[in-house]
């Protein structure tokens, strides 16, 4: 035990008391001077546990709600009505002064007071893992930003209570009587500290039985003696610890424990704090990816007494999910909400998230802000099926062009084209296909992807006409007339040397063009001109045979023999009925193909009805 020192005045009472780990503490209760508060002319009357939280001299009744608009450091408005004390029971104006007065040991300063046991019973579905943390938060507050720091939490059962006790080396508390005031913070200055509401201690603190706190050489004490709760305020003889103890008695069950450990082990302790549970240090965990970026935080404004959302610039911290765990929001790493994604991540966010009242979720649209400041670091490591996932979707059309362009490469491939409905005969998303592009149909993709679609990627009819383009622009730029090739150092004279001669090229176009005319004239409404012109293929690998352009320019490689030297054969005319077909759909779809046995149809009867007429025209040809 530690030696007693001189105190202040002769004490009135002492009380030993142990705590979880097995110290003990006498603690002695001695008058103190009172300092006397100027006189307003206003006398305040506790009716404590009863119907009304507070009446005031002028009779007024205040309920919890009421309570917190003049509460100083509290604006809140919102608070839940579950929250709101029972009314009192009509006509029931009684002022009564004395009953709670008698637990006071020194005059208080304002108007209100609260009901312990209507506080308590506001807080008493809290599950004891969320009341701890409060000790625990307040804890990592009194730490200067950036400076280091040691917690010191334990707790357990005793065989007669659950006790908890929490030190720190922090900044300890200069006026241990505003522990008592409910929504009364000295956090009004920063969105870097976690707490804000002022009721965080007195939530686990109501529902105690009894509790010490200790800082700066005093100490004050809850106690219930006789049915009545008490509280004492105390200097402590022995040599002040540095920062702040937080002792208190719970009726919780032994297998609390449990509860509180699981619930501590999750915590992301921040760097250069000291975390002890039992004896054990929760061991820092590494940050995998930083994420600079402006989200919306808490602050309080002086100039308008009221609590503002404004963005700050700050940091987010990914840390790896456990296998036992979930994704999380974590606020200065202590964990405040689920994070609705499918990266195993939680995000750890180095300033305050905005919350409802009751910190057990954030507000709204703020985890759409996550999501999109994270998108850009995830995404190299997300798979193809996660990337496909509504969040990212949603997100992600709140990312700048490049994010959105990767989003969509990584979860589409870059050969894409959107599905357009078909045109008539044309149904581009078949022709699309078939120049390799994959096509996606948008209407089965959630709204965000759709968005992203629409702006980045082509749908399957710009695809099939830009190809068509690049196609007819190759084929006019290669593309020659017979007469053109009449100098002997030219490729072009050699191949029409090699197939017959000129004359005979000239013969064998004619008659390709003359057949292919009589096919397109047999659809009626589209006959037009066609004409022909000749090409080589640049890479003798290349194996284009012919051409046809939408303007119905047929165009058939000098390379390639069968036109030149079985201008009548199957091979030919295979190729020349495929090319007429072309006048119909420019693409290998369905229609496509039933145009080409039409067309066979047609050519066959052509051969049949016309023969002699061919075998005049063209002679040189059989
Ligand atoms: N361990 C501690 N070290 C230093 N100051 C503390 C400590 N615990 C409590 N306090 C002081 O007591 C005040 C009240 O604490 P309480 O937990 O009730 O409210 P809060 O932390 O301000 O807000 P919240 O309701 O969000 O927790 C704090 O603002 C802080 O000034
Ligand atoms: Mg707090």
């Amino acid at each position: 035990m530690s030696e007693v020192g001189p105190l202040p005045s002769e004490a009135s009472s002492v009380t030993v008391i142990r705590d979880a780990s097995g110290r003990y503490f006498d603690s002695f209760v001695v008058e103190v001077e009172p300092t006397p508060l100027p006189a307003n002319g206003k006398a305040l009357g506790i009716d404590m546990g009863l119907a009304s939280l507070a009446v005031t001299s002028d009779g007024e009744k205040m309920s919890q709600r009421n309570l917190k608009h003049k509460q100083k450091g509290s604006n809140r408005s919102d608070r839940p009505s579950q929250e709101e004390a029972p009314k009192a029971p009509h006509g029931s104006t009684q002022w009564c002064p004395l009953r709670a007065v008698r637990t006071m040991t020194t005059q208080s300063q304002g108007w209100l007071a609260i009901s312990t046991e209507g506080f308590a019973a506001m807080n008493a579905a809290r599950p004891p893992e969320h009341l701890v943390k409060e000790l625990v938060q307040n804890a990592l507050d009194s730490f200067a930003e950036g400076q280091p720091g040691a917690i010191q939490l334990r707790y357990g059962h005793d065989g007669h209570r659950f006790q908890v006790e929490c030190c720190d080396n922090g900044s300890g508390i200069n006026a241990l009587d505003d522990l008592r005031v409910v929504y009364l913070t000295h956090k009004t200055d920063s969105h870097l500290k976690r707490g804000r509401f002022g009721r965080g201690f007195k939530e686990a603190l109501c529902i105690a039985d009894a509790a010490l706190v200790e800082s700066q050489g005093e100490q004050l004490q809850f106690l219930q003696e006789q049915g009545q709760r008490v509280t004492r305020r105390s200097t402590i003889a022995t040599a002040p610890l540095r920062g702040t103890r937080v002792a208190m008695q719970m009726r919780w069950p032994p297998e609390t424990a449990e509860q509180l450990d699981r619930y501590f082990h999750r915590f992301l302790v921040p760097e250069g704090i000291v975390l002890e549970v039992n004896g054990a240090r929760i061991i820092p965990r590494a940050v995998e990816h930083r994420v600079q970026v402006s989200l919306t935080t808490e602050l309080y404004d002086p100039v308008s007494q009221s609590w503002k959302k404004p963005k700050r610039r700050t940091d987010i911290q990914l840390v790896r999910t456990r296998s036992d765990e979930t994704p999380t929001i974590y606020e200065l790493g202590i964990p405040v909400a689920a994070l609705e994604w499918s990266v195993p991540y939680h995000c750890d966010i180095q300033q305050r998230v905005p919350m409802n009242p009751n910190r057990d979720a954030v507000a709204s649209g703020y985890a759409v802000q996550l999501h999109v400041a994270c998108l850009p670091a995830l995404l190299d490591a997300m798979d193809a099926e996660t990337i496909k996932q509504d969040w990212v979707g949603h997100a992600g059309r709140r990312c700048d062009a490049a994010v959105q362009q990767r989003i969509v490469e990584r979860a589409f491939g870059s050969n894409i084209a959107r599905s357009v409905p078909r045109m008539g005969s044309r149904h581009f998303d078949e022709d699309a296909r078939e120049l390799g592009v994959q096509v996606i149909n948008t209407a089965q993709t959630s709204g965000g992807f759709r968005e992203m679609l629409r702006q980045f990627v082509p749908s399957a009819q710009e695809v099939v006409r830009k190809d068509e383009i690049v196609k007819a622009q190759t084929a006019a730029a290669d593309g020659f007339a017979v007469a053109t090739a009449a100098d002997p150092a030219d490729q072009r004279h050699h191949w029409m040397a090699r197939q017959g001669g000129r004359e005979r090229v000239e013969r064998c176009l004619a008659f390709a063009v003359w057949f292919c005319q009589q096919l397109v004239n047999s659809c009626p409404g589209r006959q037009s001109a066609v004409s022909g012109q000749l090409t080589l293929n640049r890479d003798p690998a290349a194996t284009l045979y012919a051409h046809w352009s939408e303007r119905n320019v047929l165009t058939l490689a000098l390379d390639q023999n069968c036109f030149w030297q079985a201008p009548l054969g199957p091979e030919a005319l295979q190729v020349l009925i495929h090319e007429a077909a072309h006048a119909m759909n420019m693409h290998h779809g369905l229609e496509f193909r039933q145009e080409l046995e039409r067309l066979a149809g047609v050519a066959a009867a052509l051969m049949l009805q016309r023969a002699e007429e061919i075998r005049r025209q063209f002679p040189d040809l059989f």
